[in-house]
């Protein structure tokens, strides 16, 4: 089939879907002079008519229905901007099952019910595209399923959370708390519709399985990762970062045994060595580092949420689209799915960084390090500083290289002595 017209449904139009919507129209001229066709913004869905939209669009073009978008037998590319995991799934599976081709920018969606989709594109003859759902505007999609298709994963690593990202360097540098910097976040269109997702590190979580899904061929469920957020760090932890050389970051690290296939995806905050590229990404920007073992390290850097990087990749799917409805399948067979082990907790091995607010009375250091002594858990170094609580201090210690089994049972016993008071803080140390 060719057609000079390719008629375009937007399901949702908050953040994303109007930039999507503004972008086309600024980028017309050229966009349409690439690829020999008409773009048309044919129809959009929302939920409330009466909100104010920062792109003109006739009244005659709204729905408040994106499943008469998704069957409406006039559009050919449904944009799925909507967010969520159920009437995302709905409106998604109703357009592939029409054999249309849907771009989506939700890794919540994907890393749910990425084989249903798959299969119902494979079945119906469409096409699902996700460039937008990782890393904003970086073609990090692109790059893993086609620059770097000759190349085995050992290690892939990098900040996947741009809101995250924010925090933390805002917290860096003005010493505010993370929700007054939350609250700004959201009002930039970085956050989720619902934050706890970025701040809890399951956004991060979402990301990274696809990562890992087009890197191994295999999808690893969030609830079999270790994911990790970043509520919990405060200042003490950032003093301890600049002082020592280091940055705090959120990152998510998938790793393969090349030898025994073994896969493990972890998330969580990170001291990173300042010598590395990735501890100087900041603000909003996300930043992945990709090991081939043909190519060597390749570092990706760009702005990871908003509005316009994020509407960048979905108009790059939306090429995409049009191309492969106008010249046929020219694109690369998919990625086979393999069923993979993961990688068992004492072979993730590491140093790491723990915080304990404690009793500030003789004896504390003894009980703490018989408990890491027990687990073989062997402690590096030894900060005290004044604390918040009153009549505590607060301890800072390292380890040496142990590993996740060892390093949670010690967390567990270290939660149980009377003298720790609250919940111990435990950052890991980037050794790669
Ligand atoms: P958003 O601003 O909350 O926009 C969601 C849109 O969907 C709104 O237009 C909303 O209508 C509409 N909608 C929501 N629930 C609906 C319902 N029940 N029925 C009909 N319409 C409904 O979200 P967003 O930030 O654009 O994010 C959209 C997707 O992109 C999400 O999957 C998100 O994870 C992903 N994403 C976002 C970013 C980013 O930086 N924001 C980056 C990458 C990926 P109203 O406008 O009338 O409320
Ligand atoms: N909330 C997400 C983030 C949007 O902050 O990275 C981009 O996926």
């Amino acid at each position: 089939m060719s057609t000079s017209t390719i008629n375009i449904g937007i399901c949702g139009l908050g953040t994303v879907g109007q930039g999507v919507w503004k972008h086309i129209e600024s980028n017309r001229a050229a966009l349409e002079s690439r690829l020999g066709v008409t773009l048309n913004l044919a129809r959009a869905s929302v939920r409330d008519l009466t909100k104010k939209r920062s792109v003109r669009i006739a009244a005659s073009k709204f729905t408040t229905d994106p499943l008469s978008i998704a069957t409406d037998p006039s559009i050919h590319i449904v944009c799925e901007l909507i967010g969520g995991v159920t009437l995302a799934r709905e409106v998604t599976l109703a357009a592939l099952k029409a054999g249309k081709t849907v771009v989506s920018a939700n890794k919540a969606l994907l890393c749910k019910h990425g084989p249903e989709l798959f299969a119902a594109a494979r079945k119906h003859g469409g096409h699902f595209f996700f460039e937008a759902s990782v890393a904003g505007g970086i073609p990090i999609i692109k790059a893993l399923r086609e620059g770097l298709v000759a190349n085995r994963f050992k290690l892939i690593y990098g900040i996947l959370n741009g809101t995250c990202n924010y925090i933390l360097t805002r917290m860096e540098r003005e010493g505010l708390s993370y929700q007054a910097i939350l609250a700004e976040a959201k009002v930039l269109g970085y956050a989720e519709a619902d934050e706890s997702l970025d701040v809890e590190g399951w956004d991060t979580a979402h990301k990274a399985s696809i990562l890992a899904f087009l890197a191994h061929g295999t999808w690893v469920p969030v609830e079999k990762m270790l994911v990790e957020g970043i509520t919990q760090i405060t200042q003490a932890d950032l003093a301890f970062a600049r002082e020592n050389g280091y940055a705090i970051k959120l990152l998510a690290v998938i790793t393969r045994e090349i030898d025994t296939g073994e896969v493990f995806v972890r998330v969580h905050p990170t001291l990173v060595p300042k010598t590395k590229v990735l501890a100087n990404v900041n603000e909003v920007y996300n930043g992945i580092s990709v090991t081939g073992d043909v190519v060597g390290e390749t570092v990706y850097i760009g702005r990871g949420a908003g509005q316009d990087p994020t509407a960048s990749a979905v108009i790059s799917d939306i090429v995409d689209g049009v191309i492969l409805l106008n010249r046929g399948n020219t694109h690369l067979p998919e990625l086979a799915e393999t069923r993979a082990s993961l990688t068992p907790l004492q072979s993730i091995t590491g140093r790491y960084y723990l915080r304990l607010e404690v009793k500030d009375e003789p004896g504390v250091l003894a009980k703490i390090s018989g408990a890491t002594a027990k687990l073989h858990v062997s402690i590096a170094s030894v900060l005290q500083r004044p604390s918040d609580m009153p009549g505590a201090a607060s301890l800072i210690l390292t380890t040496h290289k142990s590993n996740e089994k060892a390093i949670r049972a010690t967390i567990t016993r270290l939660r149980r002595l009377s003298s720790v008071l609250g919940e111990p803080v435990l950052l890991r140390i980037a050794d790669f």
